[in-house]
């Protein structure tokens, strides 16, 4: 199995850094370049989630980044261990945010869904937050 896993500390830094990588990981399978800008894209989205929400900017915390590349997709899971969703149904619909103040326009989860085939939430109320992303590469 072609499988990959990365475990990064809650810093701005690694949001590029793991966008890049997981692009770079799609990339053996020859998408079309819109299709890994599409998964850049919805990695970042997620990761800064878990880095603004999950831990409120504590960059001490672990992200756990699992990526598969399988059937000609790639499966890729983002994981923090931080505060949880609430109310997931709420924070996946669009404009929804707890951090207007930052000027986020709750527009992170519209996006992932956007552009990845599908987006699964799974959190729990300070366990954490995993988000499961697909995207067919050919
Ligand atoms: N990993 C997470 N941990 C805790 N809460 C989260 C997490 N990801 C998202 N949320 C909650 O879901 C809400 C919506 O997320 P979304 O990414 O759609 O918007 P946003 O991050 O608030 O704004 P934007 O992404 O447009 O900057 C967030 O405001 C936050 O309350
Ligand atoms: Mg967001």
């Amino acid at each position: 199995m072609d499988q990959l896993t990365l475990i990064v500390k809650s810093m701005p830094e690694n949001e590029s850094l793991v966008r890049s990588l997981i692009g770079a990981y799609a990339a053996r399978k020859n998408p079309n370049i819109e299709v890994i800008n599409d998964i850049k894209t919805a990695v970042s989205e997620a990761l800064s989630n878990s880095i603004i929400h999950g831990y409120s900017d504590d960059a001490t915390k672990d992200i756990h980044i699992d990526a598969e590349l399988a059937d000609d997709a790639l499966t890729v899971s983002i994981r923090d261990f931080g505060v949880g969703i609430a109310d997931i149904k709420k924070a996946t619909s669009g404009f929804f945010t707890t951090k207007p103040e930052l000027e986020h326009s709750g527009l992170g989860f519209t996006i992932m869904q956007a552009f990845m085939d599908s987006v699964d939430v799974n959190s729990k109320i300070n366990e954490g937050t995993t988000i499961t992303m697909k995207k067919r590469l050919v």
